[in-house]
């Protein structure tokens, strides 16, 4: 079998960080390196929380720290969310290992040099990295493959009314991103709000003695206190689905549009408007996940949990 060899850029992130076992896992994803970005966390804990990962479970790929918002002053998410250090419940021992020499727009330059035209960048954090890569090496614009991004919202935001969080976390790069001409598949809260997955879901999968099962579990179920129980209805893992529309194109059901960002709205900055109507004559250039087979994606995550010790 011919692997998808990826670049995975993110911000671990609870979420995050099963999106990264899940590709990890994937016997048809090649992974080569992990870039990091500002997000969820300030850059120095969401490349520590990479070089945790892979140190835990041997993933044997480069991590690299990457950069701030292009032009908006960074916000971190609400550290109620996944916690202060940014994986739920989840504790890991300090990487020994060391940072890739090389920043994260770099890193992505040399492994999509490496590999024109095959590479794959599965992007779950804001588009920082990937729009300054599109800005200084103008010429790997033709040699990207597909970006999958988890991001956006068209019906609606998870952060602000009209916004998803990582596209809201910096607008400007997102529209670079969008505007660059490279086939891009949108994995954004239409999908993600329609494939909760619930208590149950998990405890089905999580039932035996693993290490990488005890890891989930603590991602996921954050806080599950008395005071925010696990919610009935199910949490929404939306880095996992972006992870899953990469290793399983046929698990989601895509709409294709024209995409493009707002950056200047003053109630809708970062607000992934598209032409769903095809009011603007636009050629499409994004696939709109707007549903994914549930039953897929919780069969994927088995397989992550089998395949890791
Ligand atoms: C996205 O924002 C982050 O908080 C998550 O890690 C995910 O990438 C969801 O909107
Ligand atoms: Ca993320």
């Amino acid at each position: 079998m011919k692997k998808i060899p990826v670049v995975m850029d993110c911000d671990p992130g609870s979420d995050d960080a099963l999106a990264i076992l899940m590709v990890h896992a994937a016997e048809n994803i090649d992974l080569r390196a992990i870039t990091t970005v500002a997000g969820n966390l300030n850059r120095e804990i969401t490349a520590q929380n990479a070089l945790n990962i892979v140190e835990y479970f041997n993933i044997g790929v480069p991590v690299a720290k990457g950069s701030y918002p292009i032009m908006k002053k960074f916000e971190a998410l609400d550290v109620s969310i996944m916690g202060e250090g940014g994986l739920g419940n989840a504790v890991l021992p300090k990487a020994k290992g060391e940072y890739s020499p090389y920043h994260s727009v770099e890193l992505l330059h040399k492994e999509i040099q490496k590999s024109p035209g095959e590479i794959v960048i599965l992007a779950t954090g804001p588009l920082t990295n990937v729009a300054l890569l599109l800005s200084v090496y103008l010429e790997d614009r033709e040699l990207i493959k597909e970006i999958v991004i988890m991001g956006g919202a068209v019906y609606e935001g998870n952060h602000t009314p009209r916004t998803e969080f990582n596209i809201y976390t910096d607008a400007e790069a997102a529209k670079i991103v969008f505007q660059s001409g490279i086939p891009i598949k949108m994995i954004g809260t239409d999908v993600t709000y329609r494939t909760p997955v619930t208590k149950s879901d998990l405890e089905c999968l999580l039932s035996n003695d693993k290490k990488v099962s005890k890891f989930i579990g603590d991602l996921m179920f954050y806080p599950g206190d008395d005071k925010r129980p696990f919610p009935e209805e199910g949490i929404f893992i939306w880095d996992g689905l972006a992870a899953a529309a990469l290793i399983c194109p046929e698990c989601m059901e895509y709409k294709h549009v024209y995409v493009d960002v707002e950056t200047r709205g003053e109630l809708t900055y970062g607000e992934t408007v598209a032409d769903m109507n095809h009011y603007l004559k636009q050629v499409p250039n994004t696939h709109i996940a707007m549903e994914c087979k549930k039953y897929m994606f919780l069969s994927l995550l088995q397989k992550t949990i089998e395949a890791i010790e």
